[in-house]
């Protein structure tokens, strides 16, 4: 067993910093010519259409973001349209952008540089509308792709040593990370990148499932190696990262694990040579847990994280109230979205706005790691440039009393221009967002597989922080940043925590008409 071994995750963690030094220094460069296929593309395989024009849910997204998920006692069997609508929303093309080397394909959720390394595949029982099997599911023809015929589901309950979410699920969607898409530009960060980019679709899937009325489920812990052949991946280019069961039957209709022999299918080269980063493959392998006996004990350990009593002055949390909140569905604010490039220094949100983001966020993350229920890893840290009823100044986020506490006041522009990478976007924002976590005891609990958790749950908050702003019509931006430099500002508060995320919520720049 090599989770419990966390020096690995320290390694990777603590060499893939960015510092003022690092950025420097590297003398890396963006090889156009070796650029990497936005798609992964099966030529053999006849594609299976999806329906393009599924129904709107006519959900309001706010309620969709946070609200406790459909009960999963009565039976809620996705059919085609379902599954399309969840797919569309989660991975799907949303906007397209030409460049002088081409064409950029928008999806629906954030991901860092554009890269979309992030495949879903389906795990399916009979639907209407679609037979057993696994699938393979490609955005740019909107389209599945058959590359098991059969109900294979008893394969991923036996590798999930039966999380009664995936035993129950009629179908489970398999989320896996392809490295050179996304280290052909990020190098050796791409593993962390790996956990945002997952975790902002699967922000975007939870609140499609739950308009849909389908329970939707995060489980990680799962025996990679027969996830990983299920799919027949190559592991030293993709691999699963999480699955995500949907619906439920109240009478179980598992097979038993099936015969899952490689398939040897041809897909398209992904560029003329990928490179290869070591620390990541290690990174991979040392968080892999390799029997179902180990996944078991692995989802079977509780975290408790230490709260202390706050010391600085609280300002109380207000979200919207619910007349007044904004009513646009799920399906419109995904549409809508997309990262804000310029911010507007002159504008402001009110405290109800930030409230309403910081709560819609925050609400528990349906989970197998986080147990008991509305366990959170990541600790929020604020920056305030200009929120109405807030003086500007750092402030820590206290879930469990709804409050922003005060650790230091002033106007800290130029600070947040610094730890975000001297971008202008956290200078400009209206709020700047740090994800900090007490790594050293998640590690502790959940080995090197804590540290994928911690990844994924972050940009899964930052995904949802995306739509509740969005809802509001606000603007909104993940953000990379100086690790040491976002704890040192926020210390001795932070003191020990690590740097994880880094999401900006603001007033996108209005262009003026020429
Ligand atoms: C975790 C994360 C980090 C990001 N970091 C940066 C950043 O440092 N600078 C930046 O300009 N955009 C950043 N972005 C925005 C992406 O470039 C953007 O999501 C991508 O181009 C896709 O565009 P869209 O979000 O408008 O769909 C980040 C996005 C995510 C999800």
């Amino acid at each position: 067993m090599k989770n419990p071994d966390i020096q690995a995750a320290w390694k990777y963690h603590d060499g893939t910093k960015h510092s003022c030094w690092s950025i420097r220094n590297n003398p890396h460069f963006l090889d156009w010519a070796n650029r990497p296929q936005p798609f992964k593309i099966y030529p053999n395989i006849e594609p299976l259409p999806l329906p393009r024009d599924v129904p709107q849910t006519g959900v309001a997204a706010l309620s969709t973001i946070a609200e406790p998920l459909p009960s999963s006692r009565a039976d809620s069997v996705p059919d085609l349209q379902d599954l399309a609508r969840i797919l569309h929303f989660s991975a799907g093309i949303t906007r397209q952008r030409k460049y002088p080397g081409g064409e950029i394909y928008f999806r629906a959720a954030a991901c860092t540089g554009a890269l979309y390394e992030i495949e879903l595949y389906v795990v399916s029982s009979d639907l209407p509308g679609l037979d057993k099997g696994v699938y393979h599911f490609n955005p740019a023809d909107v389209s599945l792709r058959l590359l098991r015929k059969g109900d294979f589901r008893g394969n991923l309950a036996h590798a999930t040593a039966m999380e009664p979410a995936v035993a129950d699920a009629p179908v489970t969607i398999i989320c896996t990370g392809t490295y050179w898409r996304n280290a052909w530009k990020y190098q050796a960060r791409t593993y962390r990148h790996f956990g945002w980019d997952n975790g902002t679709l699967l922000a975007n899937m939870l609140a499609v499932s739950a308009a849909s009325g389908l329970p939707a489920k995060i489980v990680l812990g799962f025996v990679d190696a027969e996830a990983n052949r299920l799919l027949d991946l190559d592991t030293r280019r993709e691999v699963s990262l999480c699955l995500v069961s949907v619906g439920h039957r109240s009478v179980s209709s598992l097979p038993i694990p099936r015969e899952a022999s490689a398939l040897g299918l041809e897909t398209i080269p992904l560029a003329q040579r990928e490179v290869e980063y070591p620390a990541m493959l290690e990174m991979h392998g040392a968080s892999s847990l390799e029997s179902a006996e180990e996944v078991a004990h692995w989802r079977g350990k509780q975290l408790v994280l230490a709260s202390s009593a706050p010391a600085g002055a609280e300002v109380q949390l207000q979200r919207l109230p619910e007349e007044e909140q904004p009513k646009d569905t799920i399906d419109q604010v995904i549409l809508r979205r997309g990262s804000t490039r310029v911010f507007d220094k002159s504008a402001s949100v009110t405290l109800a706005q930030l409230s309403t983001v910081l709560d819609c966020a925050t609400r528990g993350l349906p989970a197998d790691f986080l147990e008991p229920p509305g366990t959170q890893l990541n600790d929020l840290y604020l920056i305030v440039h200009s929120v109405q009823g807030l003086s500007p100044g750092a402030y820590f986020f206290r879930r469990d009393r709804n409050t922003l506490e005060l650790l230091k006041a002033r106007e800290f522009r130029a600070e947040a221009y610094q730890l975000g990478l001297e971008q202008q976007l956290p200078a400009d924002a209206c709020v700047d967002v740090f994800f900090l976590a007490d790594l050293n005891r998640i590690l502790e609990r959940s080995g090197n597989r804590g540290y994928r958790a911690v990844q994924l749950e972050a940009g899964a908050i930052g995904g949802r922080m995306y739509l509740a702003a969005y809802a509001q019509r606000l603007g909104a931006t993940g953000l990379t940043f100086f690790d040491d430099d976002v704890t040192n500002f926020f210390s001795p508060h932070a003191k020990d925590k690590s740097a994880m995320f880094l999401l900006a919520i603001g007033k996108p720049l209005k262009r003026r008409p020429q």
